[in-house]
């Protein structure tokens, strides 16, 4: 065979942690069934996954494999996380086209053996720029959703919502309003559900809007689109998706199925994280009894005030729960860490960490509730491990997501746009005992659902081996 036609295919993630998550456990799975794969990423993160992770040495073992980084074009010392991962966005859309289509058209991205990218798995939020150079240089092009579904539909649907005059919302009072024009969705998506970035007034130039749509809107150019996620969970609304994109690979969750083809022993060793993680909270679950514990994260990006931190943090200890707290260095605004008073009140029963082996924890048999910021990678992994949530979402996609976990899949309570004592700790009480049965009984059937989709026969695992079969035989 000629090794100068051997597909080589570029991933390029949004620069956040979930997203780098999801692709480059896709880029793994694709190197396992000897593709060759470039993963393209901004110097920042790819720093960061250096620092904290033995990636380089992981991926070193698989021929033809390659890390490659592209300027997001902001200043060395710009501040890269929290809100500002959307300025990321909006710089690499507008800064990064003609770089991206030079790396491409001199062969820069590809090595020896596989010089020409052959195939591009790109996040669906650099759908814009990276089409058209995909067009222009005539490489098939796969957008990858790291988003739920449900959130891309509604995207989708943005637009006749804004049309129709469902939008922008006016005013709190407006905030339980029925959505009428996302379809699927009439009877339950309020106005308080849609995106947060819908929350502005000027809904025809809100540069985050506008990025957060438009750039969903793209998709149908694409050949195809890849979605973490289970025909079992978002079948209904993949099948609205489709109308408009028919070709979609739903082949997750993509950290259990990672997990699943590799051997499992040893993919629970690897990380692919971009902070420090703490891995002693696992001895202090390992002393704590069966599914007493609320394990509270709020993800890579979300950062909250003083005041809720302090509301949180009085609604747990009043709860009486054993808890366990992600409280990564830059989670709270300004200079607050939790104090060293409350601290101390809760030294038996809670344990705080900078950043926890998140995967690892959920499937711990101590947890059994998960206080979530309803980021999809996290909601993903709290299924898969059969633990019930409470969402509290901060931005972007969440607000969707955790009215799917509340009303459509009943794996929990949402609790967005509220940060009382006292509504964390009914709300942690009915999750960790009142309700505790019917969350339980409802997560494990998820559980099982998640599970079999990837497994032979399943839909997730069928599809990924489509996909494999369709890039290696340049079918898309
Ligand atoms: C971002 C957006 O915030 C989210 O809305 C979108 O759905 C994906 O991109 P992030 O905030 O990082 O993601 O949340 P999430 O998608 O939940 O991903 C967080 C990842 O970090 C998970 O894979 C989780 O396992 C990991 N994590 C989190 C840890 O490993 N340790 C921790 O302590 C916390």
């Amino acid at each position: 065979m000629d090794q100068y036609r051997l597909p080589r295919v570029l991933v390029f993630p949004l620069p956040a942690q979930g997203p780098v998550n999801s692709m480059l456990k896709l880029a793994e799975l694709l190197t396992l069934q000897g593709l060759h794969v470039t993963f393209l990423n901004t110097p920042s993160i790819h720093h960061r996954l250096l620092l904290h992770t033995d990636v380089q040495a992981r991926f070193s073992d698989y021929p033809g494999f390659l890390f490659k980084t592209i300027s997001d074009g902001l200043p060395q010392d710009h501040p890269r996380s929290g809100d500002s991962v959307m300025e990321v966005i909006r710089s690499i859309n507008t800064n990064s086209k003609s770089i991206f289509k030079h790396m491409l058209a001199s062969d820069e991205l590809g090595s020896e053996s596989s010089p020409s990218v052959t195939c591009m798995i790109v996040d669906g939020i650099f759908g814009g720029f990276a089409t058209d150079v995909a067009e222009e240089l005539q490489i098939p092009i796969i957008h990858f959703r790291t988003l739920s579904a449900c959130c891309i539909w509604v995207n989708m649907s943005i637009p006749n919502v804004i049309e129709a005059g469902e939008l922008p919302i006016r005013g709190n009072e407006d905030m339980d309003r029925l959505i009428k024009t996302a379809p699927g969705m009439e009877s339950f998506l309020r106005c308080r559900d849609l995106p947060s970035f819908c929350r502005v007034s000027d809904v025809q130039t809100d540069p985050n809007l506008q990025v957060f749509v438009q750039q969903t809107l793209q998709s149908p150019r694409a050949q195809a689109i890849i979605l973490n996620t289970f025909e079992d969970l978002e079948g209904p609304i993949l099948s609205h998706i489709r109308t408009l994109c028919p070709k979609i690979y739903s082949i997750g969750p993509l950290h259990e199925h990672h997990k699943l083809r590799l051997a499992k022993k040893e993919a629970s060793q690897f990380s692919n994280s971009l902070f420090e993680e703490d891995r002693s909270c696992m001895a202090w679950l390992d002393a704590q009894p069966s599914k007493s514990v609320i394990y509270v994260s709020f993800g890579s990006i979300t950062v909250i005030t003083r005041d809720q931190l302090i509301e949180f943090w009085y609604g747990l200890v009043n709860s009486k729960a054993r808890f366990l707290w992600v409280a990564r260095p830059d989670l709270v605004a300004g200079e607050g860490q939790i104090p060293a008073e409350l601290l101390e009140e809760t030294r038996e029963r809670g344990y705080i960490v900078g950043w926890a082996p998140q995967e690892d924890v959920l499937g711990h048999k101590a947890v059994g509730g998960f206080l979530t910021h309803s980021g999809w990678n996290s909601t993903l992994e709290s299924i898969v491990a059969g633990v019930p949530m409470i969402c509290w979402p901060y931005f972007a996609d969440q607000q969707v997501n955790s009215r799917f976990v509340s009303e459509v899949w009943k794996l929990g309570m949402d609790m967005k746009d509220v940060c009382d004592r006292k509504v964390v700790e009914r709300m942690v009480n009915d999750l960790m005992v009142e309700r505790k049965e019917e969350f339980q009984k409802v997560a494990e059937e998820m559980s099982t659902l998640a599970m079999t989709s990837l497994h032979e026969g399943g839909s997730s695992y069928s599809n990924l081996d489509l996909l494999i079969e369709d890039i290696s035989n340049g079918r898309l």
